[in-house]
């Protein structure tokens, strides 16, 4: 069944030098918690503990962060700060963590691909961290987990997106089976508004099927001469089936600037000052 789930972390983070020239961006504290941090426990609430990292140089912060740090234990532990410590602590007791490289940038598909050797010939989730989806329910993957059970093939989560955005998302075509879920018929990574099948962009979170990694294979450079996963999926759509679906809960694009401070203003609101009042209390 699912139990796994990659993260693609391979990325510069051009847009955030020179604050991730030495620093991983997926570790960027959203308020207090690295941004990675978040994607990892969606990842567990929907069941998927067994974490695979696909890293490149200078990530070795993260392989850091979700291991237990001994003098740091050690120096707070018997005090009144040892609670700061509890979330991570809470995820590196609920979950299993491995990485492998991907030496290379040949784009999304290719990372997923590198993947392989943790998944093995499983299903399998994929969040981008850099797209924070909060529910007050339900996480998003947790939603495509369900479905997944229900369906058992690839899905993809989407949001209807403004066109004047459009161009910067995969998009994909497709007929609704109901309320909210398509089966996909056509996907193109990053398209001219005028030439977008639609207005329903892809966000980072998919549940892919392992027969996927053979598709990858066959999959030629796309867009911006990368191996790209939308790609690959429209080829799965084409011979099998592959849902989208629309998911419930807010996205943040916190692979820009102002989606990043959008993200910090809400979960400082939201989620971070209600903690607190909560950890007053104990
Ligand atoms: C990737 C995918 C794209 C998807 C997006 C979601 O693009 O290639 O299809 O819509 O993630 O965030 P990236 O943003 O990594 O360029």
């Amino acid at each position: 069944m699912l139990r796994k789930c990659l993260f693609p972390v391979a990325g510069y983070g051009t847009r955030f030098l020179p604050a991730t020239k030495a620093m991983p961006k997926e570790m960027l504290p959203l308020v207090n918690k690295p941004l990675v941090q978040y994607g990892v426990e969606e990842s567990i609430e929907a069941g998927l503990g067994e974490i695979g990292f696909v890293t490149g140089r200078g990530k070795r912060a993260i392989e850091d962060h979700f291991d237990t740090n001994f003098e740091l234990e050690h120096q707070i532990s018997g005090t009144g700060k040892e609670k700061y410590l509890d979330s991570v602590r809470k995820v590196i007791d609920e979950a299993n963590f491995s990485y492998t490289r991907q030496g290379e940038m040949r784009g999304l598909g290719d990372a997923i691909l590198q993947g392989q050797r943790l998944v093995g010939d499983e299903p399998f989730g994929v969040v981008l961290a850099d797209d924070l989806c909060l529910n007050d329910g339900l996480g998003v993957l947790g939603q495509m987990v369900q479905l997944y059970k229900q369906f058992r093939c690839s899905i993809v989560a989407v949001e209807e997106v403004p066109r004047e955005h459009i161009h910067k998302f995969g998009v994909i075509a497709g007929n609704e089976i109901k309320p909210g879920l398509h089966q996909v018929t056509d996907m193109v990574e990053k398209p001219a508004a005028e030439d977008a099948p639609s207005n329903l962009a892809i966000i980072g979170r998919y549940i892919l099927t392992p027969d996927i990694f053979d598709l990858i294979r066959e999959t030629p450079p796309g867009k911006n001469g990368e191996v790209q996963i939308t790609d690959a999926l429209l080829t799965q759509a084409q011979r099998g089936c592959v849902l989208a679906y629309n998911f419930k809960g807010r996205r943040f694009d916190c692979g820009s600037v102002d989606g990043f401070i959008e993200a910090t203003n809400f979960v400082y609101e939201n989620v971070y000052l209600p903690k607190q009042a909560e950890l007053e209390k104990k």
